[in-house]
């Protein structure tokens, strides 16, 4: 099999490229920067340029495989300026355009069978207590705003292509996103709840992310969203006694919303808000969890 990653050089990329390769298929990638693309995915990798997504159609042979798996995306962890803001806007939607009109400009039995378009839990906005499946409609915010806009490109694949939105929660991996900026707080033994700790943070193990949006390509029965979080979602005051718990270091002093949003400003409501998603559709899909609980989950990513 063929499949395409876009984003590939990217932290869920690169896991994703490793797992396509360990099972004998055919890893393709598009990158800004081919040569780099190239240098990190390793010579097996098959690795096209596209070096500015927001404004040009990817290069057809990119698209000649048998499934996509679009991931590319401006960091959302940085100061949301406007110019910041219109980068993590357009890096997805405008892409996603691009990437479906290129699908569409291909005869039709030369099309991927399956588009993946990367989403987030973000798409429902901040929640109190209360489950969220896949039914539960949008949230509000900028982030949400960003996340459906992102989807509707992706629903205008052509006709025959199944497409599927992987509502990935808080990623797992101690080499980027979320995890990773905790992590010298807590190894200082300061790091505690944020804003109260009560908000819940829908975490997945890295290896499940890469395990789910394997199981979406290789199902049929997989179309529309799917939520990627672990079956136990947990409050971020639960989170960080755990982490403090897998450091070996507790978690002594609560964090104020205040200095969290002094720190970061707008950005700051990725930790301070958050939403009970629990993956109901993975689980009727039939995926086994590999990390479903948080303390071996973390202990797993941190070595322990
Ligand atoms: N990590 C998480 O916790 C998490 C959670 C939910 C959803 N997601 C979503 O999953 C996707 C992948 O996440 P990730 O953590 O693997 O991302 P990442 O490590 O930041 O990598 C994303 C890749 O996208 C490309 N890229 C970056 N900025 C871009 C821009 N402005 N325009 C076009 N391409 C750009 C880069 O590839 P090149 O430089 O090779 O072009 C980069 O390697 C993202 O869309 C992210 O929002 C991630």
């Amino acid at each position: 099999m063929r499949i395409l990653i876009t984003g590939a050089t990217g932290t869920i990329g690169l896991g994703l490229a490793d797992a396509v390769r360990a099972r004998g298929d055919q890893v393709v990638a598009v990158s800004r920067d081919p040569e780099r693309g190239q240098r990190v995915l390793g010579d097996g990798a098959e690795v096209h340029a596209w070096p500015a997504p927001t404004e040009e159609l990817p290069p057809p042979d990119a698209l000649r495989v048998d499934a996509i798996v679009h991931l590319l995306g401006e960091d959302v962890a940085q100061r949301w300026t406007d110019d910041a803001r219109r980068r993590i806007r357009d890096s997805r939607v405008l892409s996603t355009r691009s990437l479906v009109s290129g699908i569409a400009g291909l005869p039709e039995s030369e099309r991927p069978a399956v588009l993946i378009s990367q989403s987030a839990t973000g798409y429902y906005g901040p929640r109190g207590s209360e489950p969220i499946d896949e039914s539960a409609p949008a949230g509000g915010g900028f982030l949400a705003d960003v996340t459906v806009a992102w989807e509707r490109e992706a629903q205008a694949a052509p006709p025959g292509v199944r497409v599927v939105y992987t509502r990935t929660g808080v990623v797992l991996s101690p080499s980027g996103g979320a995890l990773a900026k905790m992590l010298p707080f807590f190894r200082l033994g300061v790091g505690g709840p944020v804003a109260g700790g009560g908000q819940y943070v829908p975490w997945i193990h890295l290896d499940d992310v890469i395990g789910a949006l394997l199981h979406c390509v290789g199902d049929a029965d997989a179309d529309g969203p799917v939520n990627v979080t672990a079956p136990t979602p947990v409050t971020n005051g639960e989170l960080s006694r755990v982490l403090g718990h897998v450091l070996s270091r507790p978690a002594v002093l609560p964090v104020p919303g205040f200095a969290i949003k002094l720190l970061y400003g707008d950005m700051a409501e990725m930790v301070t808000e958050g939403a009970r998603v629990v993956p109901d559709r993975l689980r009727a899909l039939g995926y086994s969890f590999r990390h479903p609980e948080l303390e071996p989950a973390l202990a797993d990513v941190l070595g322990g």
